[in-house]
């Protein structure tokens, strides 16, 4: 059996190294990808042991889950697999706004559990928090659909602190994602001194920077895609990005690894990260990105790749 962790309190099993698949159906960040190829992401990913996918009605919007949910219904391993899937964006006449209504919700856990081709989903998040909704009533929802067993487990993502005591004041809240990564380090202030004093797992979202912790672009790489504005891949600060990555290389070499490998294992010897979502695009990917459960990573070496992000 493939290794499992538990993800905080929550009862849920998977291998730490998860699947983040909103490259799977399409995503404005990532557009124009194959479907076939995203089907067989996630199809190498299962039969390669890996069971922890994460997905969004956003995705696509909607062809991800359908995606993720159509490969793991043909695999026949539904059992083993947990499945995250988030909701929150309501769209209307091509308007997007964040809707955390209990019965938002409800209905679209109702509208992922068809998507999905389940009867239940093992991780369900609260995708942005809203303006209106008081974070424990949203959370609330999710409790009454726990009771019915629809979701297994309770998550929010992309809430502040404040957000996240409000929405855990009953102890519901089993999983926080947010943005986490060598270069966007806030969560340290805050958030992960929380989760890790409340039991509860933080699954960090764009672990290698959207791929420039891959370790495989240099200064004259070119994207097409929304990295083409994001701030860490632009002139000055790309470069400097670059040669952080670079001092990496020593150590990855030490550990017979690949940059990403020891990127991927330093965030596994954080307090309260249990399991990580790298994206991936090719089946390849998804597959290399296992081989991070081969790196053991010293204290010297936590320590220095620790010092090159401060
Ligand atoms: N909760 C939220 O609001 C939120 C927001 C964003 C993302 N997420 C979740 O987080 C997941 C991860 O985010 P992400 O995929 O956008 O970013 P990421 O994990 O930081 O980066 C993924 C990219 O890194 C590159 N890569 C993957 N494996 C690699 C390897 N072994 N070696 C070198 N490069 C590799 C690929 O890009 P190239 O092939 O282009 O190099 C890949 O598309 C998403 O799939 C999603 O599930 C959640």
């Amino acid at each position: 059996m493939t290794e499992r962790v538990q993800l905080g309190k929550s009862g849920l099993f998977v291998n730490p190294i998860g699947v983040g698949t909103n490259a799977v159906g399409g995503h404005n960040l990532y557009p124009n990808l194959d479907e076939e190829q995203g089907k067989e992401v996630v199809r190498q990913a299962i039969e390669n042991g890996m069971n922890f996918f994460d997905t969004a009605f956003i995705y696509g919007p909607e062809r991800s889950e359908e995606l993720v949910g159509q490969v793991i219904k043909e695999s026949g391993k539904r059992d083993d697999i947990v499945i995250a899937t988030k909701a929150a964006h309501k769209i209307i006449d091509g308007e997007t706004k964040m809707d955390n209504s209990p019965k938002f919700l409800k209905d679209s856990v109702e509208s992922a559990l068809k998507r999905l081709q389940t009867d239940y989903i093992d991780l369900f998040y609260i995708h942005f928090p809203d303006e209106d909704t008081p974070k424990a009533e949203a959370v609330g929802a999710l409790k009454e659909l726990k009771d019915q067993g629809k979701v297994k487990s309770i998550g929010v993502s992309n809430f502040s602190i404040e957000q996240l005591k409000e929405a855990n004041v009953d102890g519901y809240v089993d999983v926080l994602q947010s943005e986490y990564n060598l270069f966007k380090r806030g969560a340290e202030n805050d958030l992960l001194p929380y989760t890790a004093e409340n039991n509860i797992s933080f699954v960090p979202y764009f672990p290698l920077a959207s791929g420039l912790l891959g370790g495989k672009y240099d200064e004259n790489t070119k994207f097409d895609d929304l990295r083409a504005n994001d701030p860490l891949f632009q002139g000055e600060a790309f470069k400097q990005n670059l040669r952080k990555v670079d001092q990496l290389r020593d150590i990855a070499a030490k550990k017979e690894a690949e940059v990403a490998h020891v990127v991927l294992a330093w965030y596994l010897t954080r307090d309260s990260i249990d399991a990580i979502i790298p994206g991936a695009k090719r089946p390849e990917q998804v597959l290399n990105n296992l081989k991070t459960l081969d790196v053991k990573l010293t204290a010297e070496d936590i320590e220095a790749i620790d010092k090159i992000f401060r």
